[in-house]
């Protein structure tokens, strides 16, 4: 199963967070990261980082904003107040990609659990405008690969009607920012 969670890398002191795929097995993490992100860049440099278990509306919102409240484990960036574990990377690969849209590079990452960290917090009940904010950002964040306007529009019908005011203030910028192109 992939989880969708924040990973938190750092390079010369710049903090970044995104929303990335995870497949979490006992003590091992893997991630592909797409060229382009500075993700991407950031783990290809560094060999530390934490994969953060954080609420669907604050996965959607990593895609627009690095601003966050962090903590550090040692020398680890983190998100504060939720799920956080720790890797150090053990195995990098670069495979090259070809399809209809071009040629591509694609990071392969394996890390090793070194800690995690839990903060306990109230369990908020799921509201469908969670699982549509996060579908939009993915859709946001493959603008430049395909036309997502009518998608985009389509999802923000429903959260408006769904949604709370964070999911659809959240929801807003993503439509404003599709729409400055
Ligand atoms: C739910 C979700 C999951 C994503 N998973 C991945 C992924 O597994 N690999 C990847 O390279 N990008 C993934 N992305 C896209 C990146 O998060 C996006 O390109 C982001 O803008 C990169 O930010 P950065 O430049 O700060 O690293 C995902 C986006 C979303 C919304």
């Amino acid at each position: 199963m992939i989880y969708e969670t924040v990973v938190v890398t750092k390079l010369n002191n710049r903090l970044n967070k995104a929303p990335i795929g995870t497949y979490i097995k006992d003590k091992k993490v893997r991630m592909k990261i797409f060229e382009g992100s500075h993700t991407y860049e950031n783990l290809l440099n560094q060999d530390y980082f934490s994969v953060n278990v954080v609420e669907p509306i604050k996965i959607a919102e990593a895609v627009l904003t690095d601003d966050d409240e962090y903590l550090f484990y040692r020398d680890i960036p983190f998100v504060k107040g939720y799920y956080s574990i720790f890797y150090k990377v053990v195995s990098r690969k670069i495979i090259n990609r070809e399809d209809k849209l071009g040629k591509s590079k694609i990071l392969l990452i394996e890390g090793e659990e070194i800690d995690r960290i839990y903060f306990n917090r109230e369990i908020k009940p799921y509201c469908r405008a969670d699982g549509l904010i996060v579908e939009m950002a993915i859709l946001y964040s493959r603008r430049h690969l395909k036309d997502i306007e009518k998608d985009i529009l389509e999802l923000y019908k429903i959260i408006k009607k769904v949604g709370s005011k964070e999911h659809k203030n959240l929801a807003e910028k993503f439509v404003k920012e599709m729409l400055k192109g």
